[in-house]
């Protein structure tokens, strides 16, 4: 009899009967702003999937939102990143994700399994008039979920409004189901169905075979890892760092292009920093992973890559800052906590988080608050900027 089951069993998984069709990872909000956000999550099977939204509270039908391309509906597929355009700023929405199971897509005849709906979920729009902010910034996790949901458990998490990944989230990009048990799941499960987290490249993200596909997994404004980040009052900018060794060593097998790249992107910069946006901001933070700290700063000890890639960080992106009225630069990338003072060539701090560290920074007329705690609980540093 237990034979029979077995194989009975064993049949069933063979023609696929077994298999439910579920939502597996998220959803998970990104690039959050006053008028829009995406919704992202995967099925575990291909599907024909939508999210559906409202004002929370309303009752008014909810407006069903899809990805189109070229004419064509997204669908038949796992992974989707869904835009919610015009929404209201400062305005709190409810949303869930519907998908229908596609069995079969012939040319002419598409035949549909099973039809799901999540939960109700909630997020809150950018409040253009906002006074405050208050994030989270957490580097060099490195694929260990459970460091950093610790972290996370130590701040007080129902204040954060974004959670900044300040780069090195994994070691190398590989499999494409990687990312979430190394740090989507769990961001999911601590925050990220209602806050969005910003994903910071590193110079690890850009490792591996599918380094190249990892804006699949992220938003990135403008279609750039680099970005400016307005909430009210506070203007944050995200830097690409791009590797820390030069475009030229042997690991990269000649397919970086890093100088040309840094080189674009301080451009980009010149631009923000003589923008409206960001000279308007009472307060201004920038993040980059690796921190640019020139030569008689680093401890040839703690920090021996000051060459390549490290060095350009320095010489491309501070001139740029220097007079812009940046409060403070966040980094991570030594797995050293270190303070930097602003000295001759760089006149804004740098704030270096280690790799068991995060830091809640609280944004308001008093500044810019850096309150950095341990794995353990500890406060490493409170400062205001
Ligand atoms: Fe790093």
């Amino acid at each position: 009899m237990k034979k029979l089951t077995l194989l009975l069993a064993a049949l069933f998984v063979a023609a696929g009967a077994t298999a439910q069709h579920t939502f597996n990872h998220g959803p998970y909000l990104q690039g959050v702003t006053e008028g829009e956000a995406s919704i992202y999550f995967t099925t575990s099977g291909r599907g024909f999937s939508w999210v559906e939204a409202r004002e929370k509270g309303s009752s008014a039908e909810a407006r069903r939102y899809v990805t189109t391309r070229h004419g064509l509906i997204e669908a038949y597929n796992t992974r989707n990143a869904i835009r919610l355009e015009d929404l209201r700023p400062g305005t709190e929405y409810e949303y869930r994700m519907v998908s229908k199971e596609m069995v079969d897509f012939q040319p002419y005849k598409v035949t549909y399994g099973d039809s799901i709906t999540s939960p109700w979920y909630s997020f809150r729009t950018v409040d253009p008039r906002a006074k405050e902010y208050t994030f989270a910034v957490v580097s060099d996790i490195h694929g260990d979920a459970e460091k950093y949901t610790t972290l996370l458990v130590h701040l007080p998490m129902e204040e954060v409004q974004t959670v900044f990944l300040n780069g090195d989230t994994v070691d190398y990009f590989v499999e494409p189901d990687q990312l979430y048990p190394a740090y989507i799941d769990a961001s999911v499960e601590m925050f990220a169905t209602g806050k969005p987290f910003v994903a910071i490249r590193g110079n690890h993200e850009t490792r591996g075979a599918l380094a190249r596909e990892y804006h699949n997994y992220v938003y990135r404004p403008n279609g750039e890892y680099y970005g400016l980040y307005k909430v009210g009052d506070t203007a944050v900018v995200v830097l690409d760092c791009g590797e820390d060794k030069p475009d030229s060593h042997p690991v990269y097998a000649g397919l970086v292009d890093f100088y040309d790249y840094r080189a674009r992107q301080a451009e980009w910069l010149k631009g923000v920093v003589e923008s409206d946006e960001f000279r308007s901001a009472g307060h201004r933070v920038v993040m980059i992973h690796i921190p640019p700290i020139d030569r008689a700063e680093a401890d040839e000890d703690r920090y021996r890559e000051l060459d390549g890639g490290t060095q350009q960080v320095y010489d491309f992106f501070v001139p740029v800052l220097n007079g812009a009225g940046v409060d403070v630069m966040m980094c991570g990338h030594t797995h050293r906590q270190m303070l930097f003072e602003p000295q001759e060539d760089r006149d804004f701090p740098v704030v270096v988080n280690d790799n068991r560290s995060a830091s809640l920074v609280r944004v308001s007329s008093a500044g810019v608050n850096v309150r950095t705690v341990d794995v353990d609980g500890n406060v490493t540093l409170e400062r205001v900027f």
